[in-house]
């Protein structure tokens, strides 16, 4: 038994020492070759040609990106962009939201945008965006975004997606939207009805309450109003310029079993803080996916925001908005991502000065000397200059 090991093992590495062999030939031609069409196509590199040629390969040395396939109209204000993915996209959980990067004015700017589909059969993925007044991003994705235009995308994240069933129970679930905010839940939506219909009603009893100021500004509204009709949710919706804000007396009175529902809300922020309170009150669970941070009321400071490293700029902040919004504002490229504190994206070192978290007050302080030499972190998008600031950028 150990004679015939020995024999097998000793078998085993000579044909991995040849195979090694011819491995290590493969790998010096494949440098070779590489480093013939690299100084063929100079000035550019052959990453350069492929990415130009196939941009959305497994690998892609820009990083993920996605194509948009097409641009449709929702609302006056909003619009359904499919975009196909590069290979490397690792899928998603419906009610997830995916970081997009668009060239707007020749700047590449980072915004977050809920996956209005589940998993689809053609690999695609879908966003719909509603255009804000003087929103950089919306505005251009909403007017401006053709068929065949390229953006860069990050992978899918966040944790506001239903929980699975419970085999052999109907769970029942509450879900509260306002505005664009129905665009997480329309994923969920979509995909549970898109799979098998029997299946998503014996495991789901679902009310669906949804707010938008007229009728024709309800994004989905069609779609909304044709699951209600057959059945598959209750669908209680409301026009904020006839029946006001939904109040949280009026979201008790249309589900009076709310208790017993596992519940959901996407809106604006005055929507998911009364929410909140409402839930906390009670004790209950309520899962909120938000747009924006909350930012809490301060007595803004504000200071001179010294940008130290290759963007060698200062600029006046009053303090009562966030860092990047200050530093974008007076034309300083800056790392982003989600904008309201969950990506990571925007962090910069902070080498000397007091910042405040715009959502809790909280103030971090970055002394020379004392705090950590290549400076304190800071999230740049909820922190406000609580005066004069010096970051590594
Ligand atoms: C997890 C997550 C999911 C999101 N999903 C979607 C989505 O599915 N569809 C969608 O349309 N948006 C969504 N957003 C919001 C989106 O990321 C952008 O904030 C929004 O498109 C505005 O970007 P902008 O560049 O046009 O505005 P900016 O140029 O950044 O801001 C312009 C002005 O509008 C204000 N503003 C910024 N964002 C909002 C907002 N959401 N509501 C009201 N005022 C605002 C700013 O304070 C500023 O005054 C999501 C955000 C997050 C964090
Ligand atoms: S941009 Fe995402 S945390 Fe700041």
């Amino acid at each position: 038994m150990s004679l015939a090991l020995s024999a097998g093992s000793l078998g085993g590495v000579s044909t991995t020492t040849a195979t090694s062999d011819a491995g290590a030939r493969t790998g010096r031609l494949r440098t070779g070759f590489r480093s013939l069409l690299d100084a063929a196509v100079t000035p550019l590199s052959v990453d350069d040609l492929l990415d130009h040629f196939a941009p959305l390969r497994t690998g892609a040395a820009a990083g993920l990106q996605g194509r948009i396939v097409s641009v449709h109209k929702e609302t006056a204000d909003a619009a359904t962009l499919v975009i196909k993915p590069g290979r490397d996209w690792a899928g998603h959980i419906p009610g997830q939201y995916v970081r997009v990067g668009i060239d707007v004015d020749g700047i590449r700017l980072w915004r977050t945008y809920s996956l209005t589909h589940g998993p689809r059969r053609d690999g695609n993925i879908s966003i719909t965006v509603k255009a804000i007044p003087g929103g950089a991003v919306s505005q251009h994705l909403v007017r401006e975004a053709r068929a065949g235009q390229m953006v860069q995308l990050a992978q899918a994240e966040g944790d506001f997606v239903l929980t699975p069933p419970v085999a052999g129970r109907r769970q029942k679930l509450l879900l509260v939207t306002a505005g664009s905010g129905i665009t997480p839940v329309i994923g969920m939506l979509r995909n549970l009805y898109s799979r098998n219909e029997a299946d998503a009603r014996a495991a789901y009893d679902i009310v669906l309450v949804h707010s938008a100021m007229k009728r024709d500004e309800v994004i989905f509204g069609a779609e909304l109003r044709a699951h209600a009709e057959a059945g598959r949710l209750r669908l209680v919706e409301r026009h904020t310029d006839t029946d006001g804000l939904l109040t949280t007396a009026d979201l008790e009175a249309e589900v009076p079993d709310l208790a017993e529902r596992t519940a959901y809300a996407c809106g604006p922020a005055g929507l998911l803080d009364t929410l909140e309170a409402f839930y906390d009150d009670r004790r209950l669970t309520l899962h909120t996916e938000r747009f924006r941070p909350t930012v809490v009321d301060l007595d803004a400071e504000g200071g001179t925001l010294t940008f130290a490293g290759a963007s060698a700029t200062t600029v006046e902040t009053d303090g009562s908005v966030p860092i990047l919004d200050a530093a974008e504002s007076a034309g300083v490229l800056m790392p982003s991502g989600c904008r309201m504190g969950i990506c990571m994206g925007c962090v910069l070192p902070m080498k000397s000065g007091a910042v405040r978290d715009l959502r809790t007050g909280e103030l971090t302080v970055a002394v020379p000397g004392e705090t950590h030499p290549d400076g304190v972190k800071i999230q740049t998008c909820i922190s406000a200059a609580a005066g004069d600031c010096t970051l590594d950028h």
